[in-house]
Formats: structure tokens, sequence, C-alpha cells
């Protein structure tokens, strides 16, 4: 696995891969193309044999760090990909002198909660029906 920066060029290969899941968001290749040419924004990707098989991307703003989409391409899951993308994210967001990083999560995704978990991020706070106007988000947040 080779991890690295995106740019605005992998935005078409960012909008396919995202499309493999349903539980990130979906910005689209547009949305991709504004978001890698954010200067407060920072995506990291991976590669195996040179296809993107996963994405995470945060944005830091006033000495505070968000994360906003993270995915995998599922037949990559569980290989320790999105733990090595958010640790390059957590380094970044120390390396900016960020005091926290915080992400909202649909409290019915076990498998992010538990990545999340396991990275360190603690349940801060819940937002009632976030999602769709029906489900929960929890509300993490880590020190860094
Ligand atoms: C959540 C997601 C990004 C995890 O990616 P991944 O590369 O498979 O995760 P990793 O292999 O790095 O797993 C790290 C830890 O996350 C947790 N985890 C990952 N997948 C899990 C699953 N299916 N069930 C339970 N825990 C899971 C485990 O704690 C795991 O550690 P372990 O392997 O030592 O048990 C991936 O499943 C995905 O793309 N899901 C859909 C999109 C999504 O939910 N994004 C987050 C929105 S907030």
């Amino acid at each position: 696995m080779k991890l690295r920066l995106a740019t605005a060029l992998d935005a078409p290969d960012l909008a396919r891969l995202e499309n493999t899941q349903t539980l990130c968001a979906h910005w689209g290749e547009n949305g991709w193309k504004t978001e890698t040419a954010q200067p407060a924004s920072i995506v990291w990707c991976a590669e195996e044999e040179g296809q993107l098989v996963g994405f995470a991307a945060m944005r830091v703003a006033a000495g505070l760090g968000e994360i906003l989409n993270v995915a995998v391409h599922p037949n990559y899951c569980r290989r320790g990909i999105a733990f090595s993308l958010l640790s390059k994210l957590l380094q970044e967001a120390r390396h900016q002198s960020c005091e926290e990083l915080s992400l909202e999560v649909n409290i019915r995704n076990r498998a992010a909660i538990s990545l999340y978990t396991k990275l360190g991020f603690l349940e801060v706070g819940r937002r009632e029906k976030f999602y769709n106007a029906k489900e929960d988000a929890l509300i993490m947040r880590i020190s860094v």
C-alpha cells in the first residue's frame, strides 16, 4: 500500500471510489476538485497497484481540525488502510499545532465508530436526527 496526498487530479478516482461505499459523504468529481483546492483541506489517499482504494479528508482552521470524509473500497477493507490514513491526518493535525480533531458519525456505523475509538477518539455528544432527519450522529473528538 502506498499513501500519498491527493490533488485535484485525483478527483475522478475519488468520486468513483466514494461510490463503492454508501456510508461516506458523496461529493462527486466537482466536489472533490473544490475540496482538494481548498487551502484548509488535507486529503490523504491510499493506492494499491496504482489504483486508489481509500481516502481520508480533513479541514483545519483556527487550531481545530474536522474529519469530513473517510472510505476504503470494499475489496480492501480490514487491512488497516483507514487506520493508516487517519494516522496521517492526526500527524498533520499535530504538525499544524491543532488542539483537537472532531468528527460526526452515524450512530449505527459500528465499523467507523470502532475505527475512531481504536485511534483514541472519544464520544463527546450526539446530534439527534442528523442524517436524513432520521438517524442520530455521534460527535467524537481527540486531543492532538
Ligand atoms: C469504516 C471504514 C473506513 C474502515 O476502513 P478499513 O480500512 O476497513 O479499516 P481498518 O482495516 O483500518 O480497521 C481499523 C479498525 O476499524 C475497526 N473496523 C473496521 N472495519 C470494521 C468492521 N467491518 N466491523 C467492526 N470494526 C471494524 C476495527 O476496530 C479495526 O481494527 P481491527 O482490524 O484491529 O479490528 C470502511 O469500512 C468504510 O469505508 N466504510 C464505509 C464508509 C464509512 O463508514 N466512512 C466513515 C463515515 S463517518
